[in-house]
């Protein structure tokens, strides 16, 4: 379905050539004066110089051929030149109705359909998960599923640190407490025990200790340096144990995701690649793209046109080792033999900009891509407590993603036992699902580049621009439509009753739902979910204002009842399917 800007737009572009002047000049915008009209056009100002006429004269020319427009209500040229825009009901309530009979409201399906890997969320197995972690996993989650949405194929890959010395440090450290353990026996050789020798908790107390002392103890890393290349080298009991960390771990990271609606289609991690580096290693060395600096195996990715200073991508370490980039470029190969995307999108905080640019001029330097295929990278802010410095939890200690949820979620149950006098199951049900909107809100409504503040008073308050708004709103659609067919009323067969609007409020509300399209498609193409909150808040404010105008359910005139249940019913459809794109629900009652 065409944009309402489009529309509006197309008809303008035929007034303005009908009165003898270029089409294109014809281009509306939204008002900068919502007191004196809805809608504008420049087009009379811009045409002066061509034309050698005053702005004012082109303007009367082209409102004198709008006089009779279906479109437009008024269409009033004022000094200087501008064209001040009033639509007809008529053509609004059209243009919802129609909304209404479309497939997603409108929106248009991207006809590129392109296959995308969005790789996000990037936890680091026994490693504590802090708030960088917790932005990748909301905002990557909600853009895949706007692109899917859109009409691409999303493959979503969680891409795990399960790799690095960290996983050296877990095991020897596991070694020093139970050298015993039939893992570190190197003559052994049955099966090893399905049950893990170590608890969840056990785990995470392990790694923040183990990495505090290698930093205090040389000989301790080194032997932590020794267990990670046992690991790496394929040692039976290490990998025996290893998988043990990961399931375990896993299992737990599953749970919490789980928790914050966030699914991937893919749990492979950089151990996944591991195999495939000696042979990327080879042909970069054969193909003349890597040499030998300082003992170290790089290939230069500065170009002319730098002003800044971009180092070599380092392939291998002077030791032999692999790196972090080493496994995200062999991950690239990999994801191209498998699936071939045409895109792989990479979300993490902005401080790994500059590593991301490294490594897609390497791949593309040494055509592990498609030159076609693109590379995106998406830095986001950082999330800070009031201090303005990165957020604690309130203990202050490392952030678990549990204790941050759990933080919303104590705040948000209190306030509805509060509210209700109740605290039963399904108030517990309904703050659970608060939380989220409330976490996820005030996270996704900021432009994902900037920091911003973790404010667990404003989130989760039911006035502005929140999540609990959103959903406040919602469940009051949802609980006028209840009260119509407790009354008989039948909601399939008022679906499409949707008419021109009566009063300016419900006209607002129109005007407000006939922005989806537009606002969907821009979030897709700038992977901008801010674009979508902008739009439900604009949306659930002009839903409430013609809530308090309209006594809806009272009407009596039946046709007009009707058209307005059939607008509520848009109304709430609209907003579900729009969290659903953040990542999030709106219970029933609240
Ligand atoms: N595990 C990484 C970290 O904690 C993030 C992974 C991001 N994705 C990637 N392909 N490098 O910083």
């Amino acid at each position: 379905m065409k944009k309402i800007l489009e529309m509006i737009s197309d008809e303008m572009k035929n007034a303005f050539e009908q009165a003898g002047y270029d089409r294109e000049l014809g281009k509306v915008t939204l008002s900068n004066r919502p007191d004196l009209c809805e809608y504008q056009c420049n087009g009379a100002m811009a045409g002066a110089k061509q034309y050698k006429k005053a702005p004012l004269m082109i303007a009367n020319d082209v409102a004198a051929k709008l006089a009779d427009s279906s479109v437009f209500a008024k269409a009033e040229a004022v000094a200087p030149g501008f064209l001040n825009l009033t639509l007809t009901n008529e053509f609004v309530g059209e243009y919802v109705k129609n909304m209404r009979a479309a497939d997603k409201y409108g929106l248009e399906e991207d006809k590129t359909a392109e296959t995308i890997v969005i790789d996000y969320g990037g936890p680091n197995i026994a490693k504590p998960l802090h708030i960088g972690h917790l932005r990748s996993a909301i905002i990557g989650e909600s853009i895949k599923r706007i692109l899917r949405y859109i009409g691409h194929t999303v493959i979503g890959d969680v891409h795990m640190g399960d790799w690095g010395l960290q996983m050296g440090l877990v095991i020897n450290e596991l070694k020093i407490r139970n050298s015993g353990l039939v893992y570190f026996d190197e003559n052994y050789t049955g099966e090893y025990p399905s049950e893990p020798p170590f608890t969840l908790a056990e785990l995470e107390e392990i790694y923040p200790y183990a990495s505090k002392r290698s930093k205090e103890d040389e000989a301790y890393k080194a032997d932590a340096m020794a267990c990670t290349f046992k690991l790496q080298s394929g040692v039976r009991g290490y990998r025996a144990l290893w998988n043990h960390i990961i399931e375990v771990s896993v299992t737990d990271l599953k749970k919490n995701y789980k928790r914050l609606n966030v699914e991937f289609d893919l749990w492979n991690g950089e151990s996944a690649v591991q195999d495939l580096i000696p042979g990327m290693v080879d042909s970069m060395k054969k193909g003349g793209y890597a040499h030998i600096s300082e003992g170290a195996l790089v290939v230069d990715v500065k170009e002319d046109t730098d002003t800044k200073e971009v180092p070599p991508c380092m392939i291998l370490k002077s030791d032999g080792a692999a790196l972090y980039n080493t496994t995200d470029l062999a991950t690239i190969m990999m994801r191209m033999s498998e699936y071939n995307p045409d895109k792989i999108i990479y979300m993490t905080d902005k401080r790994q900009e500059l590593y991301f640019e490294q490594v897609f001029r390497c791949a593309r330097k040494t055509k592990l891509v498609r030159p076609e295929t693109k590379l995106v990278y998406i830095g986001f802010g950082t999330m800070n407590g009031s201090d303005g410095k990165p957020f604690k939890t309130r203990a202050g200690g490392v952030m678990r993603l549990e204790s941050l949820i759990q933080e919303i979620y104590d705040e948000m149950l209190r306030k509805i036992a509060e509210n209700s006098g109740i605290e039963d199951d399904e108030a517990r049900q309904t703050a659970e699902t608060v939380a989220l909107a409330a976490l996820k809100y005030g996270d996704l409504s900021n432009q994902a580049s900037k920091d911003y503040i973790f404010d667990i008073e404003r989130f989760t308050s039911s006035e502005g621009d929140t999540g609990p708004y959103i959903l406040y709103t919602i469940v009051r659609i949802k609980s006028i439509l209840a009260k119509f067919v407790e009354n008989g009323g039948d909601l399939e067969a008022v679906r499409m009753d949707i008419k021109a609007p009566v009063n300016d409020s419900e006209k607002q509300l129109m005007m407000a739902l006939a922005k989806y399209n537009a606002s969907i498609e821009a979030a897709a193409q700038e992977y901008a979910p801010h674009k979508i909150c902008a739009y439900i808040y604009d949306l659930a404010n002009a839903f409430n204002h013609f809530y308090h105008e309209t006594k809806i359910l009272a009407e009596e005139d039946a046709s007009r009842k009707a058209g307005w249940i059939a607008l509520l019913a848009l109304t709430r459809d609209v907003l579900e399917t729009s969290i659903d794109l953040l990542g999030f629900s709106a219970p029933d009652r609240m």
